[in-house]
């Protein structure tokens, strides 16, 4: 191994990494998108025709993440861990709209999708963190007007947050490694793409994703168990 030290790596994470804190990932058997229909719940069409039904749907989740029965795991304290202890820049890049990374005590964090933990006024734009129900009669606490509240949450067909800084962090990396995403999604799904030839490439998944053949390195298995296992190799081994 020559020495990576300096170089930085960027971690894209997806709901299988909190599926053992007890958090429902989207496509698996028992997954969301098996219980209710993505056109009904997560897209601008689906809010605009019944609002009360889509924030029904994030007030239900943003209640369980809040109720205090969800806490982060090994693997997103692993991910904590790789950053307090790597001497080169560590970004972690979640879909995840749950705050499980930051309790874990990660710092350099994006949510592409969103956070479920804020709602956001159509009317004057604020960003406001918020763990209760919001309803179409709740009033916006900055302005005051009511009707305009929605979830903090990016749904199908608008732009992922932060997308320049991401690729920044990508074009920069020398290690990307992809955790508990089936990578259906498109701009994550893509991130490999971006990055393999110049970056090494590791795949952590409870099985191959949809773009397992084009990482360079991969393990699967519980998250708990090999996300750790990981971080440990990287922090005394490199890659
Ligand atoms: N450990 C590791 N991986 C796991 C575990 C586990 N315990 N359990 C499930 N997985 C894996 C599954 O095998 C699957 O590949 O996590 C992945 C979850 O895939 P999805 O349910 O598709 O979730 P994700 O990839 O995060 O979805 C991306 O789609 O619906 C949108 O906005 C939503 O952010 C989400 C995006």
């Amino acid at each position: 191994m020559n020495d990576r030290t300096s170089e930085s790596i960027v971690i894209l994470t997806g709901a299988g990494i909190s599926k053992e804190s007890g958090l429902s990932t989207f496509r698996d058997a028992d997954g969301l998108w098996a219980r209710v229909r993505i056109e009904d719940v997560a897209t601008p069409e689906a809010f605009a025709r019944d609002p009360e039904a889509v924030l029904g749907f994030y007030n239900a989740r943003r209640a369980k993440l809040a109720g205090g029965g969800i806490a982060p795991n090994a693997a997103h304290e692993a991910l904590a861990r790789l950053e307090a202890d790597w001497p080169g820049p560590v970004l972690v890049v979640t879909q995840n709209i749950d705050d499980l990374h930051e309790r874990a005590g990660s710092r350099n964090l994006i949510h592409m999708h969103g956070e479920l933990l804020k709602i956001r006024c159509l009317a004057c734009h604020e960003i406001i963190a918020w763990r209760d129900d919001i309803t179409t009669a709740t009033a916006c606490p900055h302005c005051a007007e009511t009707g305009g509240l929605r979830p903090h949450v990016v749904w199908f067909g608008e732009m992922p947050l932060q997308m320049e800084a991401i690729a920044a962090a990508l074009d920069a990396c020398g290690l990307f490694i992809s955790i508990g995403t089936s990578g259906n999604v498109y701009p994550a799904a893509g991130f490999v793409q971006q990055v393999r030839g110049r970056a090494h490439t590791l795949e952590l998944n409870l099985e191959p994703s949809e773009g397992a053949t084009l990482f360079a390195e991969s393990d699967y298995g519980p998250a708990t168990g090999i996300v750790p296992r990981a971080v440990e190799r990287i922090l005394s081994e490199g890659w």
